[in-house]
């Protein structure tokens, strides 16, 4: 069965809609940077084998994702899942799961890239903001987009009510982005990403037996 690896930082609150969609592959392990990582009980209790490679024991970012690359590399994953994942990945890392990397990010690129995104879309006074699926290039919230969903903003909005709505169709998006990557329904032309139709293999739609 095709796996994937996510790799988390915090609650993992996307990684445990992941993990519900029930989707038809499996997590090899969920990866924390952050020993603290409430995400990582969740995984837990999944049933879901964790590591921890703790950017903090590393003297710089290069040697850090060397370590994580060994450690994701483990596991033979057809796709690296950044759910929450707040470390920033070096050039290197990036290129080496080229097409194979994906991300979650609270805004719908290409506007508010970075931190702190439902602040600055309500200082912009934004009436339309959301998320965005997108696979990662060495250009940080500038890969190929995947899938993006809106939400209004409310006249009343602040910070915390935005980022929950928005958090509601992460978890809607992610489970559905990953679905189509590992179907490989995914067509990566350029910089656009076209969706295609389920591949479907013949193989199983007639008993060999029947057929010799
Ligand atoms: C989410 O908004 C995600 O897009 C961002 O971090 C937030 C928390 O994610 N990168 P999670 O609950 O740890 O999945």
């Amino acid at each position: 069965m095709k796996s994937l690896v996510i790799l988390i930082s915090g609650h993992g609150s996307n990684m445990q809609a992941l993990l519900k969609a029930k989707l038809p592959f499996r997590v090899a392990a969920v990866i924390s940077n952050n020993p603290g990582a409430t995400g990582l009980e969740i995984a837990k209790a999944h049933g879901i084998e964790t590591a921890i490679v703790d950017h903090r024991a590393y003297l710089d970012r290069k040697t850090f994702d060397v370590a994580l690359a060994e450690k994701v590399d483990s596991y033979q994953p057809c796709l690296i899942v950044l759910a929450g994942f707040m470390r920033i990945l070096g050039n290197d890392f990036v290129d080496c799961y080229s097409g194979k990397l994906m991300n979650i990010h609270p805004s719908l690129l290409p506007a508010f890239p970075g931190l702190c995104t439902h602040a600055r879309a309500l200082q912009d006074g934004v009436k339309i903001h959301g998320c965005t699926v997108h696979f990662v290039t060495s250009q940080i919230d500038c890969g190929p987009i995947i899938i993006q969903a809106a939400v209004s903003v409310l006249s009343n909005d602040t910070k915390e009510s935005l980022a929950a709505r928005v958090l509601q169709q992460e978890h809607r998006i992610y489970p559905e982005a990953v679905r189509w990557f590992m179907e490989g329904r995914l067509r990566l032309i350029g910089n656009h990403v076209k969706l295609v139709a389920a591949v479907v293999d013949e193989s199983t739609l007639c008993s060999p037996k029947l057929h010799k």
